[in-house]
């Protein structure tokens, strides 16, 4: 059974704020700031505040969806800066979701996203194959699978991707040449990806699957990470 309960992952927390898998020994986000991390690294690493702002319709797609702390940090920007019948579809992987318990204790950190945090922890049913659902003026789908079998069997266009799997040394199946190319293949025309690693096999796995790859300076301790555009 893909969904068995068995898959919950176990969490320890740092100073209960931060949580970190067991099975993969690594923190959920930066052990800094999470919110300061996703900002810079998947929020500006992609240029959304300004192309959120002009879009009429966008998606954005990530691996790896965790504590939904990018998505909510990613949905907090659309209401700010979206024009009124813009259109926001967030799509995600998660092979491995969080109770609904430790999600609300994740995100209970961040006063500034509880209006939408609430509502996701309602909407939390990782008991189910998919979730599509709307939170706030965003439609999320977040797809309870490895990303490795779900993603080749699904046919969508991002124009911006979230590689956001744990360290890549600690989790490389999220980073494979294969699923990079799978990534690709789902990246529009001009579309870009941002990640938080500066893995140099990453980087070429990212450049072997077709991206223009660039590192720019990371967030706080990490001197750098990677972005990238699907060429026109
Ligand atoms: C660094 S965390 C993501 C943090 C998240 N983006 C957030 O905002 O909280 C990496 C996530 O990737 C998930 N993951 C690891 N391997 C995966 C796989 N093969 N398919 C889908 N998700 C996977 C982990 O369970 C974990 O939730």
């Amino acid at each position: 059974l893909e969904n068995n309960r068995e898959l919950f992952p176990q969490l320890d927390w740092i100073d209960e704020t931060i949580p970190i898998s067991r099975r993969f020994d690594d923190p959920y986000y930066s052990k800094a700031s999470g919110i300061d991390e996703t900002r810079h690294t998947f929020i500006n690493g992609n240029d959304l505040p300004q192309r959120l702002a002009q879009t009429r319709a966008f998606t954005i797609a990530e691996l790896g969806f965790g504590t939904g702390l990018n998505f909510l940090a990613t949905c907090a920007l659309w209401d700010d800066v979206s024009s009124p019948d813009a259109q926001l579809h967030f799509i995600s992987f998660e092979q491995y979701p969080l109770t609904s318990q430790d999600l609300q204790k994740a995100l209970s950190r961040w006063p500034q996203l509880d209006a939408g945090s609430r509502s996701l922890v309602d909407e939390w049913q990782p008991q189910f194959e998919f979730l599509d659902t709307k939170i706030g003026n965003t439609r999320l789908t977040v797809f309870f699978s490895d990303a490795n079998v779900r993603l080749p069997q699904l046919d969508f266009a991002a124009d911006a991707w979230f590689l956001d799997g744990f360290s890549p040394a600690r989790n490389p199946e999220l980073w494979s040449l294969e699923l990079m190319r799978h990534v690709f293949d789902r990246t529009l025309p001009g579309g870009t990806f941002a990640t938080y690693t500066s893995a140099g096999w990453v980087r070429r796995n990212l450049q072997s699957a077709g991206f223009a790859v660039q590192r720019i300076p990371g967030h706080a301790n990490k001197r750098q990470m990677t972005i990238g555009t699907k060429l026109l």
